[in-house]
């Protein structure tokens, strides 16, 4: 892909001020798309966009706690008025609450696990991410190409985890999990729904990745961890949607 690829694209990234967000942000902009940086903090936000912009690049960031309804109702009113359309949106914010360190090994508490960290981990990855969407989705309708990307995770895959033999098998935080695979309904849902329009909507996982979330025993630098959001966000007319992806390949549902 040449550095134009995305000039004139719209993209938005929740969660974009650090880890894995952050790194799409940079790959997109790269691209040449024009990026906001969707961040919880507005300061980080701001920070991270004049960074880019001092290295060249269309950035700009927007204040959105993905809890938050009125800050979505703000980010609408941004994006339709500075760019009247919104061609990628990436829902990349998201929490793990079930152990502190991914890296340690995993307790399986499904027999346990509070209903408040099942609630707060389905607030924010998997309810943000749908009302975020529909908010959104009539700027996403004025592009002739939109791709929406939901950030979700190998670890929510049913085939997988109820497979002994898979290499997820024993990685068992029920809660992050379960909310994954919630996402993963919204995303062939949506993609169904959406089948005759140009806008295409899939899941990806980024691989296990050193983040915050990730832990720092994991096999991949966030550069890495970016490149399947950026490939679902950049995919042609005739990619595929309503799909799990991990690169350029698919993960079973
Ligand atoms: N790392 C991995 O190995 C891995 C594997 C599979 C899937 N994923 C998924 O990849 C995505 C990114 O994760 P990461 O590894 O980059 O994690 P991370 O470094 O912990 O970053 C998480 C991002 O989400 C943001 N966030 C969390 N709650 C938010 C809220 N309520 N509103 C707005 N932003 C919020 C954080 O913002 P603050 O800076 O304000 O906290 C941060 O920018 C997540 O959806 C995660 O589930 C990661």
């Amino acid at each position: 892909m040449t550095a134009t690829t995305l000039k004139g694209k719209v993209a938005l990234v929740t969660g974009g001020t650090r880890g894995i967000g952050l790194e799409t942000v940079r790959g997109l902009a790269e691209l040449g798309a024009t990026v906001i940086i969707g961040a919880r903090d507005a300061s980080a936000g701001a920070e991270a966009a004049a960074s880019l912009k001092d290295k060249g690049y269309d950035a700009h960031s927007v204040k959105i706690d993905v809890n938050v309804a009125e800050d979505h109702e703000a980010v609408y009113r941004y994006i339709q008025q500075q760019f009247n359309k919104l061609d990628i949106l990436i829902n990349n914010a998201g929490i793990l609450l079930d152990q502190d360190d991914i890296s340690r090994e995993v307790v399986n508490r499904s027999s346990t696990i509070p209903s408040d960290i099942l609630r707060n981990t389905f607030d924010t990855n998997f309810f943000a991410p749908i009302a975020l969407t529909q908010t959104l989705l009539p700027l996403i309708r004025q592009s002739d190409a939109g791709r929406i990307v939901n950030v979700s995770s190998i670890l929510g895959s049913l085939a997988l985890q109820a497979n002994p033999a898979s290499p997820v098998y024993g990685i068992k935080t029920f809660a992050y999990n379960a909310s994954k695979t919630a996402i993963n309904a919204f995303t062939v849902h949506l993609a169904a729904e959406l089948r005759d329009t140009p806008i295409k909507v899939n899941s990806v996982h980024p691989g296990w990745v050193r983040t915050r979330l990730g832990g720092h025993a994991a096999d991949m630098n966030e550069a890495e961890g970016a490149k399947t959001s950026i490939y679902a966000a950049t995919l042609p007319e005739d990619g595929p949607t309503g799909a799990f992806l991990y690169g350029e390949n698919t993960l079973p549902w």
